[in-house]
This record gives structure tokens, sequence and C-alpha cells, in this order.
């Protein structure tokens, strides 16, 4: 506060904000800032998703699927803005990265919290997934923040139509006009697993145009082998699965 009056600086504790910056690399090696810049914004972008998520979820449970579809609108802005984020780190020369890559010596963005809470809020099941996450993350803990994941509130909306997800999708994505707000939900959470998934791939690409595509990465992990796999979770894969069988069902109406 200078005088009494709150300032631009003190109501973003914009000073404090623009201390936490601490290249390791001696003498300074000049991409290293970008490094810690893009990934420090994403973290605090992460906050914001997870801080939506909640809201989302309270939306769904209470039955305003419209409010929750209109929230899940901006978190795939976000989540295209992130995406696009992570390619400026492309601009890094590999030569550059390798500079100052030894002194992260195992730190990587595996080891990212909230990357992993937004996985478990978002309610991936995958047993190899939540395996390696309880390794570096308190999977239980995360659990009891969100005793209700964004997948339980969407499929328990999904259940009114039908008692099985998928049947009660396929119903939903056949007539569309007899369940607006349902199908305008699904449409959202579609592009919300489609723009996370961005998010996967940009990633994965540019960690193979900075360290190619057989490196190890720090944490030890395979690398892009590692991050193409994460390629194939899902947090829908009802959505995707009614799709499948509208697929089907129409070859088989058309004979094909
Ligand atoms: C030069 C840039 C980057 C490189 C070379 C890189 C490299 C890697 C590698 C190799 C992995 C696999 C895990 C391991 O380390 O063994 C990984 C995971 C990860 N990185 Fe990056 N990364 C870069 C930038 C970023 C940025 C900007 C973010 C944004 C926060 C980020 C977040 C993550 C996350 C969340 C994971 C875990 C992904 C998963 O397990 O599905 N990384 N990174």
């Amino acid at each position: 506060m200078s005088e009494g009056r709150l300032t631009y600086g003190d109501y973003l504790a914009v000073p404090q904000l623009l201390a936490l910056q601490h290249p390791l690399s001696e003498p300074p090696v000049h991409g290293e800032m970008l490094f810690i810049v893009v990934q420090q914004a994403q973290e605090l972008w992460f906050k914001q998703l997870l801080h939506e998520l909640h809201l989302i979820v309270r939306r769904l449970t209470s039955g305003a699927l419209e409010e929750a579809a209109h929230v899940l609108d901006r978190v795939n802005r976000i989540l295209g803005m992130l995406a696009e984020g992570v390619e400026i780190l492309e601009a890094l020369p590999p030569s550059e990265f390798q500079q100052f890559r030894p002194l992260l010596e195992t730190a990587s963005g595996f080891e990212s919290q909230q990357f992993r809470e937004l996985e478990v809020a978002s309610g991936l099941e995958d047993r190899d997934y939540l395996r390696m996450a309880g390794r570096i993350a308190d999977v239980p803990a995360i659990r009891r923040r969100w005793p209700v994941t964004l997948r339980d509130a969407f499929l328990s909306r999904v259940r009114a139509v039908a008692p099985d997800p998928v049947t009660a999708l396929v119903e939903i994505y056949a007539h569309p006009s007899s369940y607006p707000d349902l199908y305008r939900l699904c449409e959202s959470v579609s592009d919300y697993e489609l723009r996370f998934r961005q998010w996967r791939f940009h990633h994965a690409q540019l960690v193979m145009r900075v360290i190619g595509d057989r490196s190890p990465g720090t944490t030890g992990t395979p690398g892009s082998a590692y991050l193409d796999r994460t390629l194939q979770y899902r947090f829908f894969p009802e959505l995707w699965e009614a799709r499948n069988k509208l697929v089907s069902a129409a070859e088989s109406a058309h004979g094909g």
C-alpha cells in the first residue's frame, strides 16, 4: 500500500510475483528465464482451472446445466491458450536448453501437483496412471478434495436419460433437439477432453523438438515414448464410445 491507497502492484502482489524467478545457470543462459516464466504461467493457469472445475462440479450437482456448460466454455478457452502457450518454448534452441538442463537434476513437470490434481479431478481412472501418479502425488488426499469429480458430476446428469451412460449418450446424440441442455453440456465436455489432449499433444511435440524422440526425461521416463502413451488417456470414454455406436448404427442402417 502507498499512502493508504491500494495500488495495482499491491492488489496483484506484482513485486512478489516478479521476485519468484530464480534461474540456476551461472553464467546466465538467456533462455532459462523463458523456461521458468512459461512454466510458472502455466501453473498459475492450472490453479485457475482447478478453481473453475470446483464451480462446474457444484453447478452440475445442483442441476444448473447451462451455467455449468458456460463455465466449461471458459475453461476450454484457457486450455486452448495453454496448449499454444507451451509452443512458445519451441523457440528455445535445443543447444541452449542443454546448457542448463543438467541443473534441473531430476526435476520435471512430471512432478506438477496441480497437473495431477487436474487429471484426478477430471476423473481419470486409468489403473496404470493412478499407480504412476501415486508415486509423485498424494492421490487419496486429492480424492478427498474431489469427492465428486467432473466425470462423476457429468455422468450423473447423463444417467437421467438412461442408467447406462453410453446408451444415454447415444440417445442424446441421436436426438439433440429433445435434450438441448444435455446436448450442449456433452459438447462442452467433449471439447474439454479434446483440449486437454491438445495440451498433451503440444507438450509432446515441444519435447520432441527440444530433446528429440528417444531421450529420457529428467525424471527417468522414456521421454517422448512416455508422453505419446499419455495421449491414450480418456476422462470420458463413454462420449467417444457413444459416437462409435452412432456410426455403427448408421452403417447398419445403410447396409454398410
Ligand atoms: C523445453 C521444454 C520442456 C521439456 C524438454 C519437457 C520435457 C518433459 C519430459 C521429458 C516429460 C516426461 C517426464 C520426465 O521428465 O521424465 C515431461 C512431463 C511433463 N511436463 Fe514437460 N517439458 C518441457 C516444458 C514443459 C512446460 C512448459 C510445462 C508446463 C507446465 C510442462 C509440464 C509437464 C507436465 C505436466 C508433465 C507430466 C505429463 C504427464 O505425465 O502426462 N513441461 N516434460
